[in-house]
C-alpha cells in the first residue's frame, strides 16, 4: 500500500474522525516507528510502518464495510443508550466487525441510514460545506400554507443560524394533517422537526426516503443491504464535487 497522510490512516482505521485524528497527532499521541509524529503532513505506509496511538499499535480496519439500513422507529442511532433502548446496531445481526452510523436519525424517525467502518468516507459524506441531499416524507399536524412552504424553502433561523435552502413537495392534505416531502442538505440535530415546529406544525411522522440517489428499494423496515462499490464511489464523488 502506498504512503498516506497519518490523519487519513488513523481515521480510516475507524478509531477517530479526521479532525480528531489531527488533534491526536498535534498533541503528541501518535508515533511512527517509535518516533513521535506531531506534524500533520507526515506520511506513512500503513502496511509497513508501525503506527501507534497512545502506545497501542493501530490495527488496520480490515475490509471496509458500507451498509444501508432501513431504520424502524424506536431505535437510537448512538452506539449505546444510557436508557437501555434498542440501538440500530442491534439490527445488524450477521455483519462482521464494527460499523457506526453516518450522521443520525431520531429515536422516532424511520428510514435510510448509512453505516460504515470507513471513517474517512463518513467524514467526506458529512462535510458541513456540502452534505449530500437527503429527502424525508413528513406527516404534519395542521395544513401547511404556501407562505409557510416558501419560508422554509428560503431558510429559517435555528439557534441564530439560518438553515440552507430546502425543497418541499406537497403530497396530500386533509383538514387535520399535511403530508409532504422535504429535501435538505444539512444534518443539524432534529432539523426537520424543529423547522416545522418553528412555524407551528408538529411533526407526527418522519421517514428518510432518499440519501442522494439511494432509496428504500430492496430494503425492508429493519433490514439492510451492502452498498455496491459504484454506489460508494458515487457518494464520495458527489460530496467532493459539491465543495
Ligand atoms: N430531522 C429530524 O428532525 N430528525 C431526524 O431524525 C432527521 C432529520
Amino acid at each position: 500500500m502506498a504512503e498516506e497522510r497519518l490523519q487519513k490512516i488513523i481515521s480510516g482505521a475507524g478509531i477517530a474522525s479526521r479532525r480528531h485524528a489531527e488533534q491526536m497527532i498535534l498533541t503528541g499521541r501518535v508515533t511512527v516507528n517509535g518516533k513521535v509524529a506531531t506534524k500533520l503532513g507526515t506520511k506513512a505506509d500503513p502496511e509497513k510502518d508501525h503506527i501507534k496511538v497512545d502506545g497501542k499499535l493501530l490495527r488496520l480496519a480490515g475490509k471496509k464495510t458500507y451498509l444501508l439500513l432501513n431504520k424502524p422507529r424506536g431505535h437510537v442511532t448512538t452506539l449505546s443508550d444510557p436508557e437501555g433502548r434498542p440501538t440500530v446496531i442491534d439490527l445488524l445481526k450477521g455483519v462482521k466487525g464494527r460499523v457506526y452510523p453516518v450522521g443520525r436519525l431520531d429515536y422516532d424517525t424511520e428510514g435510510l441510514l448509512l453505516l460504515t467502518n470507513d471513517g474517512d468516507f463518513a467524514n467526506t459524506i458529512m462535510h458541513p460545506k456540502f452534505e449530500i441531499p437527503k429527502t424525508y416524507d413528513v406527516k404534519l399536524k395542521g395544513v401547511l400554507t404556501d407562505d409557510e412552504i416558501e419560508k422554509i424553502e428560503k431558510g429559517i433561523t435555528l439557534e441564530g443560524r439560518r438553515t440552507a435552502p430546502a425543497r418541499i413537495k406537497k403530497l396530500k392534505k386533509t383538514e387535520q394533517n399535511s403530508w409532504l416531502e422535504i429535501t435538505i442538505h444539512e444534518g443539524r440535530k432534529r432539523q426537520v422537526r424543529r423547522v416545522f415546529e418553528r412555524i407551528g406544525h408538529f411533526v407526527l411522522k418522519l421517514k428518510r426516503t432518499r440519501i442522494a440517489f439511494l432509496d428504500l428499494k430492496g430494503v425492508d423496515t429493519g433490514g439492510y443491504r451492502f452498498l455496491r462499490k459504484e454506489e460508494v464511489d458515487e457518494l464520495r464523488r458527489i460530496s467532493e464535487e459539491g465543495r
